[in-house]
């Protein structure tokens, strides 16, 4: 079959990979792709939070399938508008993917199926906020009610610092995202991630993985889109596991459908686990990034079969064979990242490196010059490596790291430190 992939980061490489080792994809395109990507599939420019020109383009190229990668074309509706062309689409429709772009809506999801989460409020207005905030006290968590790219979650540690983050949202920092803001007790507990795919119904986990959101060693430092992963995640057991799935997890779905807007695709509930009991902070309606390029490493061909079970709505009969191993992901980003910094930076030793189901290098950000690689983002390589254990992992990944001669780029050293 003719494949479609929506996206351009590590997550959209890893995807890719292991859908061109599964014998059914015959083609696969990737738009607007990436250097990495450009190496195994055909790349495409195109403005994937168009749904009519995605359709435009998948009608001409005889896709068969598409894979939504990223959240802001599934917000934008496109799952909707392929489904409704009549193309077999992996992603939720927009009223579902409200679950990640409408912070309150997934509260009220949670309140009405009686989900475990952080006690919560709602704000269109700063007094309102502010009075709540000085009533409850710190530590509070501040959030931006739409998408903010992440970095609309402030977690206050102090009331002075709830405070001036209520007055920035409602200055506009977020746009229309913090038109309205949420509210919430803190909790504590160790975090992490679970998937799961649904196909409106049917709920099939597929992995769990933990990231290092800050940029520092040892987990200090100002926060980023993700220094690395690994999977599984040891405080999600399987205990842990059947906990989510049953308080969580099969509630949340079944509420969706229940409101007429049943979930297709990929969930991803972030965790706060305490003395083996999960409460969801959020959900997210894709793969993480880069938790994705470890959960990939892991299923590898088996993944594509998933995502069309799923999309064809029969995840009943799917087969998940799970191997008892470890992934992890370093992610090497540019100097300066998540500050400014410089992009056309030129990657080297790449071609030396070992690429098998053990040992990929999945590119999240970098384009071809003049036939040079070169960095073309803030993160830019994600060094992926799985073994027995995670120490296996994670040598055969620092090694890969140690490989690569790229003086304008740098990584934390540390990844899968509280396991190891
Ligand atoms: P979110 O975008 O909602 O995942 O928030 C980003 C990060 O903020 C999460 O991964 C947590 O580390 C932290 N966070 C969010 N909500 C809470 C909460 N209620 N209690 C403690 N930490 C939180
Ligand atoms: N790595 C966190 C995320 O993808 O949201």
């Amino acid at each position: 079959m003719n494949i479609l992939i929506l996206g351009s980061g590590g997550r959209e490489h890893a995807l890719a990979w292991a859908v061109m080792q599964n014998p059914k994809c015959d083609r696969l395109v990737v738009a607007p792709g990436n250097a990495g990507i450009a190496a195994i599939a055909d790349c495409a420019q195109l403005d994937i939070c168009d749904g009519g020109a995605v359709a435009v383009f998948a009608e001409e190229n005889a896709i068969d399938f598409v894979i939504v990668g990223p959240e802001a074309p599934l917000a934008a509706g496109v799952a909707d508008r392929l489904r409704a062309a009549g193309f077999l689409t992996f992603g939720p429709s927009a009223a579902a993917a409200r679950l990640e772009s409408s912070k309150s809506f997934t509260k009220e999801i949670c309140d009405a199926c009686g989900a475990p989460t952080a006690a919560w409020a709602r704000f269109d207005e700063a007094g309102a906020a502010r009075d709540y905030i000085r009533a409850r006290g710190a530590p509070i968590v501040v959030k931006a009610d739409g998408l903010a790219a992440g970095k609309g979650v402030v977690v206050a540690m102090d009331e002075a610092q709830a405070l001036a983050a209520v007055d920035e949202m409602f200055a506009g920092a977020f746009g229309d995202a913090g038109a309205e803001v949420v509210i919430e007790e803190f909790m504590e507990g160790e975090e992490a991630s679970f998937f799961v795919l649904c196909d409106g119904e049917n709920v099939l986990p597929i992995g769990t993985a933990q990231d290092h959101k800050r940029l520092g060693e040892g987990d200090t430092g100002p926060n980023t889109g993700g220094m690395g992963a690994y999977s599984p995640a040891p405080v999600l057991d399987s205990a842990v596991a059947a906990r989510a799935m049953d308080e969580i997890i099969r509630p949340t779905v079944a509420e969706m459908a229940r409101r007429g807007m049943p979930y297709q695709g990929v969930l991803y509930a972030g965790l706060m686990i305490r003395d083996g009991a999960p409460r969801l902070v959020e959900y997210n309606v894709r793969f993480g990034d880069p938790e994705c390029q470890v959960l990939m490493m892991r299923l590898g061909a088996q993944a594509l079969d998933l995502m069309l079970d799923c999309a064809e709505g029969r995840l009943d009969e799917a087969q998940l064979n799970w191997a008892d191993d470890h992934a992890i992901t370093v992610v090497m980003a540019a100097r300066g990242y998540p500050g400014t910094y410089e992009k056309g930076s030129a990657i080297g030793g790449l071609e030396r490196l070992p690429e098998d189901s053990s040992n990929m290098v999945f590119h999240a950000g970098t384009a071809r010059r003049d036939g040079v690689l070169v960095a073309n983002g803030g993160r830019v390589l994600n060094v992926t490596a799985r073994g027995e254990s995670l120490r296996e992992a994670r040598d055969r990944a620092y090694a890969m790291v140690d490989a690569i001669d790229w003086p304008g780029g740098f990584c934390r050293r540390d990844i899968g430190w509280r396991v190891l």
